[in-house]
């Protein structure tokens, strides 16, 4: 272990093997573990723990920044070490048991889950599980490829383990940003006023006497998992830009538009990618994960700082950027969850955030979580913290999922993550719509007509036209509403054989 690792002396002597760590632990514990959009795992403790699980009784309530990579979602789950998960996760077979109802999972706003914990309002952490690139002279922790939640779980709990990850470059020291807000009511304004500024502390500050136990680990994260860009994200990549264009000349944005934020996933990450082929210029983001698209972005020059609390890259970026984060680390911050997906500070910077819906309805409320209404997808993760607070709030989806099967814009969502209220725009493959300063019927307009995939856009029409004769300020045929979710449930498909639909209302 080389000293720079570790350059608090007396603490050298705590490294112990992951076993060792895992006898720790209790039956019944909260863990508060290090991990966000699979980078920044512990990647050691969680595989002792799942080992023990299978010789001893031992659950826990797992809360992590968000998803996890290396698969230890699915091996804490295939070893029911998981009891209850908090606040996002990603893992098909951890889904599988939280849509079974064997798993209880709390499906937060990312900005929230630490807050909580700070307020007494759900159970406090036992034990810190935090992935380090060294430890400082005074103890403090300098995380690795994420921050999540980690800062405010290792203040707050009473013990914890640090995770040395050998694989990480030292230069990585320097990259973060730790401000953790004061305890009401002496809470004091987060002083963040533009993306680039640093706020708090390189590393995370604790009291050494709390880490009980250090591991050294040498596996990497795991490579994001999103496709490249394809036909239709290209073509939603396309609008959304033709619409910013739009915006600048209009005079309501500056070429360098205001910061932005893109969410996870394939398609989110294709707008980005988009920004590539367009007029903006010396671009910001203030976002809550970075994928290959900002690494992009910043290596063409159209992006000049981003600041996350996250770096989730394909393999070969991955490399590619940790090999040479000198180079990167003075363009790039990241902060607590809490920080990049504060409330306050979105407000105040202004963000145009970009979002995925599963579904989105005619009046432009959008269900991000819950297929069918009721199976949990992946969870709300920041979506909710960046689409409440935007300057302009975007969700983007492909018009229809399951080959045709599925229409993303139904007459009505059958979960609701976003309200019609915090929905500004909505861009498909087919177009894209403008819902700013419109009523919920003409908003239903522009989202058939923009947004509807041509197989549904009849359907979608005829509901809106009986819905409306029907009255109200947003009209819907309750017992109709859902029918679309019904026929799928039934048939596979939500189209409908038989009806011939109406004309488009006057
Ligand atoms: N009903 C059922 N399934 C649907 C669907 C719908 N209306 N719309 C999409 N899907 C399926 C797709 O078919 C695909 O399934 P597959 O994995 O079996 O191929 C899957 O959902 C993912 O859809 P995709 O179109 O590839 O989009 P994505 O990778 O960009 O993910 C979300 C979309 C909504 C699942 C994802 O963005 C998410 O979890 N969002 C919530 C959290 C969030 O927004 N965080 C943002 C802050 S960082």
């Amino acid at each position: 272990m080389p000293i720079d690792r570790i350059r608090l002396p007396r603490l050298r002597d705590r490294i112990m093997s992951p076993e060792a760590a895992a006898a720790l632990f209790a039956d019944g514990m909260t863990v508060g573990m290090s991990g966000f959009t699979r980078a920044g795992d512990c990647k050691a403790v969680p595989f002792a723990l799942a080992e023990r699980a299978a010789r001893e009784p031992l659950s826990i309530t797992l809360m992590t920044g968000a998803s996890l990579g290396n698969d230890i979602d699915k091996v804490l789950t295939d070893a029911n070490v998981i009891s209850r998960r908090i606040p996002f996760q990603s893992d098909p077979t951890l889904r599988r048991k939280i849509n079974a109802g064997e798993v209880m999972f709390i499906d937060q706003h990312l900005s929230e889950t630490v807050e909580q914990l700070r307020a007494g309002q759900i159970a406090p952490v036992d034990i810190a599980v935090v992935e380090a690139t060294a430890i400082t002279e005074n103890g403090g922790i300098v995380p690795t490829t994420s921050v999540g939640n980690s800062a405010s779980f290792a203040v707050l709990a009473k013990k914890i383990i640090v995770e040395i990850n050998l694989t990480m470059p030292l230069g990585l020291e320097g990259l973060h940003d730790i401000y953790i807000p004061t305890y009401r009511p002496h809470r004091l304004p987060i002083p963040l006023i533009s993306p680039a500024q640093r706020i708090g502390l390189p590393y995370i500050p604790v009291d050494p006497e709390k880490i009980v136990a250090i591991v050294v680990t040498q596996k990497a994260d795991s490579p994001s998992n999103v496709l490249p860009p394809d036909a239709e994200t290209r073509a939603i990549a396309g609008h959304l830009n033709d619409f910013l264009a739009h915006e600048v000349k209009a005079g309501r944005l500056s070429p360098a538009l205001q910061p932005l934020q893109a969410g996870i996933g394939t398609i989110a990450n294709a707008v980005l990618h988009g920004m590539l082929d367009s007029p903006f210029r010396d671009l910001k983001m203030y976002s809550e994960v970075l994928q290959d698209s900002t690494i992009e972005l910043l290596d063409a020059g159209r992006l000049s700082f981003a600041s996350a609390s996250s770096i989730t890259l394909s393999k070969d970026t991955y490399e590619r950027v940790l090999g040479d984060i000198e180079r990167y680390k003075s363009r790039l911050v990241l902060r607590p969850q809490e920080i990049s997906n504060h409330p306050e500070v979105i407000r105040r910077l202004g963000l145009i955030t970009i979002n995925t819906a599963l579904e989105c309805d005619i009046y432009g409320n959008v269900n991000s979580t819950h297929v069918g209404g009721t199976h949990m997808m992946n969870g709300i993760g920041g979506s909710g913290d960046f689409a409440r607070n935007a300057h302009l709030s975007v969700f983007v989806t492909k018009a229809v999922a399951k080959h045709g099967a599925i229409s993303s814009i139904v007459p009505m969502v059958s979960h609701v993550d976003h309200t019609e209220h915090d929905t500004d725009i909505i861009v498909t493959e087919h177009g894209l719509a403008e819902l700013r300063g419109l009523a919920p019927r003409e908003r239903a307009r522009q989202i058939i007509y923009n947004c509807a995939d041509p197989l549904y856009r009849d359907l979608l029409w005829d509901y809106f036209a009986r819905a409306s004769r029907r009255g109200g300020h947003t009209p819907h045929l309750l017992q109709e509403a859902f029918a679309w979710h019904l026929r799928f449930e039934g048939t596979g498909s939500m189209l409908e054989q038989q009806r011939q639909p109406e004309a488009v209302p006057a």
